[in-house]
């Protein structure tokens, strides 16, 4: 099987088939990084360059490892350290890349949409590593293999995610995907960080009560506060925030159940949850990272054209 799109610019355009065929290939991917020899020659004739505009720790790393898992040739490129602090443009900029022959950009940007206008222009594969409020499609890819990992299935999981929803990437390419996998989806946060509307166009839950979202829920993703993309105050404090957002261990000890943590990263202990939540026996968040480089090795292997 062969996905059915050139570029990964977001979920919203991706088909359910497209997402199973990710998640299957990255279950073999996941095996070659258990063996003691991590790596395969699948795209050794095949150069990729990271082109972050954004800061990265997590998504930056993962896909440098799982490129060298995959022996292509990489190139990494920082926007604080090059000549777009000079004025060149974003265009002129991957456009001076690609005479070097790349074939394929991996793309950070805080503009929404930036990934969107290089794929119009540029002939190389794109692959959306994050663009401003927009999408974060690698990170869903993660979460979904993450959660059927632990959970057997995406059909019919309940999904509470919480937080910041308005300016969460990974939030939106997050309500995408588990929706065309058929999960069930509510979001929780302060009523200014939720979007109007939001249930209606996705088909997803709406509650200001965390309470409520837990006792709902077989899955918790637990979103970071985006305070660099708040240019006004949304709520009073952070203090205030975790008081009436914040996951304490005591709330979880109290459903009579057991749900599944997650969380991007980075996370802001006693801001979004306790230390004792974040290390507790059901997070699951160095298994999302973990799983991160098997999902973008997949991603990146099937964009290549090749064969899952
Ligand atoms: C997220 C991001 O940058 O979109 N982090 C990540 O990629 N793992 C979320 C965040 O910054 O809060």
């Amino acid at each position: 099987m062969k996905l059915s799109t050139k570029h990964l610019l977001g979920i919203k355009d991706l088909l359910k088939e497209d997402i199973q065929l990710i998640l299957s290939t990255a279950t073999q991917f996941k095996e070659v990084l258990q063996r003691p020899v991590k790596k395969v020659p699948s795209l050794r004739d095949v150069t990729i360059v990271n082109l972050f505009y954004e800061n990265s720790t997590r998504t930056r790393m993962s896909f440098e490892l799982a490129e060298r898992r995959l022996s292509a040739d990489t190139l990494n490129f920082t926007a604080s350290s090059s000549s777009a602090a000079k004025g060149e443009t974003l265009l002129d900029t991957v456009n001076n890349i690609l005479s070097m022959k790349v074939d394929m950009v991996v793309m950070r940007h805080s503009a929404s949409g930036a990934p969107h206008f290089l794929a119009k222009y540029i002939p190389a594969a794109i692959v959306n590593a994050g663009d401003g409020i927009n999408e974060h499609p690698t990170q869903a890819l993660l979460d979904a293999f993450s959660m059927q990992e632990k959970l057997g299935t995406l059909e019919g999981v309940r999904v509470a995610i919480i937080g910041d929803i308005m300016h969460s990437r990974v939030a939106l390419s997050n309500m995408y995907l588990l929706r065309k996998m058929g999960a069930e989806v509510m979001v929780v946060g302060p009523p200014t960080l939720i979007p109007k509307y939001i249930g209606e166009a996705l088909g997803v839950k709406v509650t200001y009560n965390l309470q409520q979202a837990l006792q709902w829920c077989d899955v918790a993703n637990v979103l970071r506060i985006q305070l660099e993309r708040q240019n006004q105050p949304l709520f009073s404090s952070l203090r205030e925030y975790n008081l009436a957002y914040g996951i304490k261990q005591k709330m979880l000890d109290g459903l009579g159940k057991n749900i599944v943590i997650m969380h991007p990263g980075p996370i802001n202990r006693g801001v979004e949850m306790d230390s004792e939540v974040a290390d507790g026996p059901n997070s699951i968040i160095l298994n999302q990272v973990e799983n991160g480089v098997a999902v973008r090795m997949a991603v990146l292997y099937l964009l290549a054209g090749r064969e899952g």
